[in-house]
């Protein structure tokens, strides 16, 4: 029985290691250089072979980054002492303007860097770097250090500006094309930085924000909007406001904290536009409140006017940069499309919903004019009561 599971075990297993294995071994190599193991990396199309050799220490490695645009540099890397791209001893294949393929080798030591050449802390008697049918093939042998054969890898591509390489984009491809590679047991690993609790506080950082400035707020405004027009929503409307406003504010600080830890957390990645703009919503919303709160003139006070114009322009200023910056965030998460698609779908809705009752809400506006015009005697109160124009100021 036990050697029957044993056996059971082992074809599972065998399978599981082909079909992982597949993919990247039915590659044929220009020189016909043949690798004991390769493994497909999760993301950036790209897949590593290679051959360890016990006796010296050495592995002979082919990274192979297939459909990238022949203008892009491409570089593999083995983080030695630390993890991602600070301290990644990178293989870097450059175009030149002759249209030949450069490689050399990079050491990176900051976030700025344009991997310039230089040595690396370990041995690498053979480096080169060819094009072959839109795919980047790096070819090299490396001396592993300190007997090692457990390491960090990182891969990557980005544009090449004046001969040299420039940043990469930051798309979740580039942000988790980072693992560890054994090269003994064949064994990768992927993602590290942005695997697990990172990912579940970036998603909740969206979530949070998504639902509390991206949906409640703009809900909360079209109460204000839209329910005050019904005299039977007196006073109700103000304090639904209220209501929705404060939740959709104490979800946003929450969203926003969430915001300030991620980037403290994610030194070298900057989303400037959309940590200014979360900056500036947060400045905006939280006037709104304390405003509303402390600095609110009485209905009838000669200056209500003023703050009704003020307290409704920061109001769906608030609401324009917080649908921005969603977006902003989910092209930065690039979650799966689903999530975009079902956001812009309750967009509409909104939109829908708000063109409706806007129509309504001029309906009966001009509806109670006429009325009044009939029924009150002319140049007696026609404007003041048509609960539009005044009305909604009675219980504010
Ligand atoms: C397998 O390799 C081919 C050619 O390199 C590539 O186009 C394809 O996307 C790969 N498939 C998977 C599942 O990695
Ligand atoms: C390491 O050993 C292998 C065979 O075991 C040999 O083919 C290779 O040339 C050696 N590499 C170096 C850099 O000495
Ligand atoms: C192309 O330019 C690089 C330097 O930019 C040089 O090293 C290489 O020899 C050149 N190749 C040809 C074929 O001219």
């Amino acid at each position: 029985m036990g050697k029957i599971l044993n056996l059971l075990f082992c074809i599972l297993l065998s399978n599981f290691i082909i079909s992982y294995a597949q993919n990247c071994s039915s590659y044929s190599f220009t020189n016909n250089a043949i690798y004991a193991t390769c493994v497909s990396l999760p993301v950036q199309n790209s897949h590593l072979y290679w051959t360890y050799h016990p006796t010296n220490g050495t592995v002979d490695i082919a990274y192979r980054h297939a459909g990238v645009p022949a203008s892009q540099w491409v570089a593999w890397a083995l983080n030695v002492d630390g993890r991602g791209m600070i301290g990644a001893q990178a293989l870097v294949a450059l175009p030149s303007s002759n249209g030949s393929l450069q490689a050399y080798t990079s050491s990176v030591t900051g976030y700025g860097t344009t991997l310039q050449q230089s040595s690396l802390s370990f041995g690498v008697p053979v480096i080169r770097a060819e094009n072959s049918n839109g795919d980047v093939v790096i070819y090299a042998t490396l001396v592993l250090p300190g007997g090692r054969t457990s390491f960090n890898q990182v891969w990557q591509s980005g544009p090449v500006s004046n001969g040299a390489p420039s940043a990469h984009a930051m798309a979740s491809e580039n942000r988790n094309s980072l693992g560890t590679v054994d090269f003994v047991s064949g064994v990768t690993g992927a993602g590290g930085a942005v695997g697990g609790s990172l990912l579940h506080r970036r998603n909740t950082h969206g979530v949070l924000n998504a639902v509390s400035w991206g949906i409640l707020m703009p809900m909360g405004a079209m109460v204000a909007r839209y329910l005050k027009v019904f005299k039977v929503a007196h006073p109700a409307w103000f304090y639904i406001h209220v209501a929705c406003q404060a939740t959709a504010y104490g979800v946003g600080v929450a969203g926003w904290g969430t915001g300030l830890k991620l980037g403290s957390d994610s030194e070298g990645i900057e989303y400037t536009s959309h940590r200014n703009i979360g900056i500036t919503l947060f400045a905006l919303g939280t006037l709104q409140v304390v405003f509303a709160l402390l600095l609110r003139p009485k209905p009838d006070h000669k200056y209500r006017i003023y703050w009704n114009i003020y307290h409704a322009s920061v109001g769906y200023a608030v609401i324009a940069l917080g649908i921005t910056n969603v977006f902003k965030g989910l092209d930065i998460l690039d979650p799966e499309k689903k999530w975009k698609h079902a956001y812009i779908g309750v967009l509409i809705s909104l939109g829908v919903i708000a063109a409706i009752l806007e129509a309504f809400t001029w309906f009966i506006v001009l509806t109670r004019k006429k009325e009044e015009k009939q029924q009150v005697p002319p140049g007696n109160g026609a404007y003041a009561s048509n609960g539009y124009g005044h009305g909604h100021n009675q219980e504010a």
